[in-house]
């Protein structure tokens, strides 16, 4: 691996850190709440509202805005909510199975439900805006023969 492959699988890693780290926060905020420790769920709600921004340090590096459109985007999460319920909960369904652990099992099968729920109302998403996504395009595409014509003349 080379020191740029590494640095990106590194950012991933970070940002899936920081976005745990994040979560994570909200639910222990969530059972100290519940637990009569409003100032200890308040530690944890602020902490985690800095956790966002660090895992989004790390997305601005990941995708960058000048690489990304909102096309790229659904395109993306439609990938990884597919990649959700056609590989990896149902990989993790099967050796809960083995496992005997039907409370896991029962929870991906929710999961697995959710996104493709998720997935489809993105494809909704991106085919309503694919006309508009179509003329943007036609339109930078004009900008662009427009600038080159004009260097064509320096
Ligand atoms: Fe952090
Ligand atoms: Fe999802």
């Amino acid at each position: 691996m080379n020191s740029a492959n590494t640095t990106l699988h590194n950012l991933e890693s970070a940002f899936a850190g920081e976005s745990m780290a994040h979560i994570k926060y909200r639910y222990f905020a969530k059972l100290a709440r519940k637990a009569g420790f409003e100032e200890v769920a308040l530690a944890f709600e602020a902490t985690a509202e800095q956790e966002v921004m660090h895992a989004f340090g790390h997305l601005d590096l990941l995708y960058p805005a000048a690489s990304m459109t909102p096309q790229r985007a659904l395109e993306i999460a439609i990938e990884g909510e597919t990649y959700e319920y056609t590989e990896m909960y149902p990989k993790f369904r099967h050796l809960a199975i083995e496992e005997g652990n039907n409370a896991a099992v029962a929870e991906y099968d929710e999961q697995i439900a959710e996104s493709k729920i998720h997935a489809k109302q993105f494809k909704r998403t991106l085919d309503l805006a694919a006309k508009r996504f179509a003329a943007l395009a036609k339109v930078e595409e004009r900008h662009a023969k427009h600038y080159k014509d004009v260097l064509a003349t320096l």
